[in-house]
Order: C-alpha cells, then structure tokens, then sequence
C-alpha cells in the first residue's frame, strides 16, 4: 500500500492506493488563503499539518487492514512558495504562495542579473521563491537573518514526517536557484538573490527517499512503523506522472484556479524569451515544459460572484452547441499573466459590451477568454519546439462539456477526456512512492488513465475560434496602453 499526499492551494488530499496504482480511498481538506495587502498570498504553514493530519487519520481509520500494508508516502504540492525556518527548525512567518505578487520588482532585476536566465532555464517570475527572499531582505530585514533553512510547502511536510530537510528536481525547478539544466542548485543562482548554498534542503530526485516515517508521528496518525517516505513533485509535474505524460510530446491541459497547459520533453529545452516553463520532471532525466495562466476557472469563479449563479449552472445555460465567438471578448488577467506576457500588473476586461448581451454572453465571453489565453500558452509552447499532438484535459473545468468543444477548437488539438477516476496529482505522488519504494520503472508505474472520449476539434468552429484568438492577441497591447 502507498499514499500519495498532495498540499494544494485550497485543500489537502491524501490517496491510498494499491501497489499496482488501484485507488483504495482517498480524504479531503479545506485550507484558506489570507490576502493581507493586495497582491499578497499567505498560509500558516501549521494548518497544513493540521489537515494533512485530519486526512491521514481518517484514511488511517477507515482502512485499518489496508493502512497497515502502508509503505510509502510521496507528496505532491503547490510550487514556489517560501517556508521560512530558522535555526531550531521554527517557522519564521507565513509562507508566501505562488500566487503573491509582491515581490514584482526583486524578480525584473533578478530577471534581468547576468546568467540568471541561462542557468535556471526561465523568467523570473514574480511568483517565484528567490524574489521573494529578495523581498524579505529588505522588507523584513529582521526575519531574513534569521533564515537557516528555506523550504518549498510539501517539502514541509516531508519536514514534518520525516524530520529531515530534502527537496527534489521538480519543485527547486520554480525556485531560480537550480541549474535546470545540470540538475544541481547553483552558487551562482544562489548569491544573486544574496542566498547561500547551506541555506538550501538535500536534493533528490522526485523517486529519492526522504527517510523513514518519525516513530512517534506515526503512532498518532494510526500507521504503521517502518514506512519510508519518498520527496515525491510540484503538483504539475506530479500530475503528469497521474497521467502518464512522459514522453516527448505527452502533455495535458489543465482547466483549474490556474491553467496549465503541459508537455513532457526528452531533454532541456529552455526558452525564456516565450514566457514558457521550462522545468525539471518529477521522474529522472526527464524534463516538461508549460504555459501558466493565472485565472482560468478563477475567472469564471469571479463572475460567478457577480452574477450569482454557481459556474455549474452559468455553463449549462449555454446548451450543448458551441456558438463561434461575437464581438464580445474577455481578457482573462484579473491576478495578471505569466505566459505569454510576464505582466503581474496587467488586468482583465471585457471588451465590446453591447446593450443587448445578457449574463449568458458573458459567460460565453469569459470561456472564449480563457481558451485564447491558452491558446497563447500553445503558440509559445510550439515556439520552443515543443509538439504536443493531443492533449489529456483535466481539472475542475473539464466538467463543462461547451468549454472542452471550445477548447479542443481554439487549439485545433484533440482533447482526450479521462474516465471519472483518479489521476491528478495525489496519485502522481502515490506513483512516485512506488517507484522509490520498489524501484519500479515509471514508465510501467505511470500509465495513461483510461479514456472516456476524444474531442476533435470542428473545422468551421476552429476557423472562427482562430480569428477571434487573432483579435484577442491584437486587443492586448491597447488593454496594456490603457491600464
Ligand atoms: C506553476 C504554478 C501553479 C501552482 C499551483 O508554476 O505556479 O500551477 O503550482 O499550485
């Protein structure tokens, strides 16, 4: 038996499952994001011990005969946020996320530092860890000298289990202080963002085994003694291996708070200049790039907000037969862009509001908005070499069968659609506990899930999506002039 323990942004989830991948149970729950200040994004890095706790025990509870089998546990979990120890291993504030923008200035001129760029294969992107503890060095002088350890979130958890400071390729990847390419961290990187070398946990592979389960936590969580546990990934890369996207070209879209549209890559392909993600995988020797846009079901969420109406029901409403795209069009940067733009200041809008649209055009709007926003991820994707030729869709959108047809068009892509089931990132997790535990080959471990239906994309539904990606990428500069 293996768990698979993913650390997202709203939510823990823990997933047990056999050693041949087959789902036991799984348990849920609820963390919350605190916005202090505009633009920022924080979490006590107790409260996810404290559902990561909630979660294994009742896993432990409910499948007593099955728990005790238990042999290793992988994690998976939101990239790039700083968790701030000091000398006793004592957190030093909250943890700034992945999606806080306050330290937009430190990244441009980490970004633009001689070689940054060239050793971590990517832009500096606000979002990312180094800026922030450039942040921290002026803002919080104080906690910054006090800083011994950084860690990334799930990798505070390993913390938790294990006592042990390790993290692995996936996760330092979005740090800008790996050299993507070499797969070691760099001195270099380091001292540009005024960090040192001893500051920074073991790195592993994500397969590499953290250590062994702490006796005592695994008395009061109800498991059993001896369990290894193993560094696991980010949660893109750890649901790549729920998918089985390894291989050159093998990738998915994921509709989720954020969309990421991602494709495994043979070898290290970095090209900053398009925006993209150019990372490390979770498994060895391999690598992944993708496009990030930072509100895509947050989009249709926040309109949800003002109209009232759940997006489940905003989505129904417009039937089962994808109308081409009007005049009408959404912007979809309410949190700013990464891919293509790099903009943390950029914001959305709706463009060619007429007095006879109704609340059922602007869901319409804001799906098109979406899906052109990936389309941009797509363009720059192909910009790098990469060519992904069907695509898995997953996440929360994916339930809106008009958005899935939308999309399919928009990237002139098949979609395939999994069979309801297991196969994000608590099982990519699961998956790599497996092949550190029993040194299975990944390729056998992560495996494709089965497929439900292939969507193609509609000829004349693609043409009009096309022209209208078209007006959406011209309507940017001016929405930039003008903010
Ligand atoms: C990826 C990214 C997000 C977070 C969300 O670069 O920032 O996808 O990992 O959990």
């Amino acid at each position: 038996m293996f768990l698979g323990l993913d650390l997202g942004t709203s939510g823990v989830k823990a997933l047990l499952v056999r050693g041949d991948g087959g789902v036991i149970g799984s348990a849920e729950a609820p963390l919350r994001v605190a916005h202090p200040h505009p633009g920022w994004s924080e979490q006590d890095p107790a409260n996810w011990i404290t559902a990561a706790r909630s979660c294994l025990r009742s896993l432990a509870a409910e499948h007593r005969s099955d728990i005790a089998l238990l042999q290793g546990i992988g994690l998976s979990g939101q990239m790039h946020g700083a968790v701030l120890l000091d000398a006793d291993g004592v957190v030093l504030r909250p943890a700034i996320l992945w999606n806080d923008t306050r330290a937009s200035a430190e990244a441009a001129i980490l970004d633009a530092t001689d070689h940054v760029r060239a050793l971590s294969g990517n832009i500096v992107f606000p979002g990312f860890t180094a800026p922030k503890l450039a942040w921290l060095a002026t803002h919080e002088p104080d906690v910054f000298a006090r800083v011994d350890r950084v860690l990334l979130p799930k990798d505070y958890l390993s913390y938790w289990l294990t006592g042990l400071l390790a993290t692995e390729m996936s996760d330092a990847s979005g740090t800008s202080w790996l050299d993507v390419g070499a797969r070691a961290w760099s001195n270099n990187l380091l001292s540009a963002s005024g960090m040192r070398r001893d500051q920074m946990p073991d790195l592993l592979e994500g397969i590499g085994i953290v250590g062994a389960l702490r006796g005592s936590l695994a008395q009061d969580l109800g498991l059993p003694e001896s369990v290894w546990v193993v560094a696991g990934g980010a949660d893109n890369a750890a649901a790549a291996c729920g998918v089985g996207a390894l291989g050159e070209g093998e990738g998915f879209v994921s509709l989720g708070t954020s969309g990421v549209l991602m494709v495994a890559r043979d070898g290290f392909f970095p090209d900053p200049a398009t925006a993209v993600h150019t990372f490390c995988h979770a498994v060895p020797d391999r690598w992944y790039q993708m496009g990030v846009m930072l509100a895509a079901t947050d989009s249709l969420n926040w309109l949800s907000r003002i109209v009232d109406r759940s997006p489940a029901q905003m989505t129904t409403e417009l039937g089962d037969t994808v109308q081409a795209p009007g005049s009408l069009r959404f912007m979809p940067y309410l949190s700013g862009e990464r891919t293509p733009h790099n903009d943390s200041a950029l914001r959305g809008g709706f463009i060619g509001l007429d007095i006879a649209q109704t609340r059922a055009d602007l869901t319409r709007a804001v799906l098109e908005g979406v899906s052109f926003g990936l389309r941009d991820s797509l363009e720059a994707l192909k910009a790098t070499g990469a060519r992904p030729d069907s695509l898995l869709a997953i996440g929360g959108g994916s339930g809106s069968r008009y958005w899935l047809d939308l999309l399919a068009a928009t990237l002139n892509t098949p979609l395939d659609l999994p069979a309801k089931g297991e196969f994000g990132a608590a099982l990519g997790a699961a998956r790599l506990a497996i092949c550190g535990v029993t040194r299975a080959n990944p390729r056998d471990v992560m495996t494709r899930p089965e497929i439900a239906t292939t969507i193609h994309p509609d000829p004349a539904l693609a043409r009009a999506c096309d022209d209208a990606w078209q007006s959406f990428a011209a309507s940017y500069p001016n929405l930039k002039a003008i903010l």
